[in-house]
């Protein structure tokens, strides 16, 4: 029988490989699967919150928005459980705090298409997950949601569009994780290299740096 990592350990072996100088926030911050009961409490819910409000936005518009279940007792974490597909639902039902971010597709000053609203609506999210990191609390994304079951769910209007669902919470043990959502939580974390994604001069041209 395989020994499983401890939660502390698991966290070192996800720390990003970063080059030196990259900010720990950065570094530490990781999507798992593996989350405790540990309750969030509302005044960092409420940080977390606001960190998303300060993000930057075109225009100011601060399109995103946020349905929140801050506690597995409440009628929104309950609906939101229910709209992720049943993958996530597996993992995603011990995280004490679910959230659903929707971006406004329309500015409201003149009421013209805002190509922007998702993506400073992840903008706004990449703020909860720092923020969220500072204080030892973990954040997981999840695509995997049944966005016209959620709609109907919460009435969301049409000019909003959905963004993501989040899970959040404090890191557990891995023991109510198996299969492949164990291997994910195990594996290790890739990314591009920056010659992938960084160019100059014409596109797919790697900037030299
Ligand atoms: C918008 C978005 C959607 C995602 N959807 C899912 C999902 O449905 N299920 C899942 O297990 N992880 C999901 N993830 C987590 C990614 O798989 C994860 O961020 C990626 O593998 C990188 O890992 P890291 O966040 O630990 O660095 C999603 C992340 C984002 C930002």
């Amino acid at each position: 029988m395989t020994t499983l990592p401890n939660p502390q350990d698991l966290t070192r072996s996800k720390l990003a490989q970063t080059s030196a100088g990259v900010h720990a926030l950065v570094r530490q911050r990781w999507s798992p699967r593996s989350f405790s009961s540990r309750e969030v409490h509302p005044d960092d819910l409420k940080l977390m919150l606001d960190a998303a409000r300060w993000a930057a936005s075109c225009f100011n518009e601060q399109p995103w928005r946020f349905i929140v279940g801050a506690n597995p007792r409440t009628a929104t974490y309950k609906k939101l459980l229910e709209c992720l597909v049943e993958a996530n639902r597996q993992w995603a039902k011990a995280a004490p705090v679910l959230m659903l971010t929707l971006g406004k597709r329309t500015f409201t000053h003149n009421a013209k298409p805002n190509h922007y609203g998702l993506h400073d609506a992840g903008l706004a999210l990449a703020g909860v997950m720092l923020q969220a990191t500072s204080m030892g609390i973990f954040v997981h994304g999840m695509g995997g949601f049944e966005h016209e079951k959620a709609r109907t769910a919460f009435a969301i209007p049409d000019d909003y569009e959905m963004g993501a669902a989040v899970a959040i919470g404090y890191l557990g043990d891995l023991s109510g994780l198996t299969g492949k959502t164990l291997d994910q939580e195990l594996a290790p974390r890739t990314r591009k290299p920056l010659e992938e994604i960084a160019f100059e001069d014409s596109f797919g041209q790697a900037l030299a740096l």
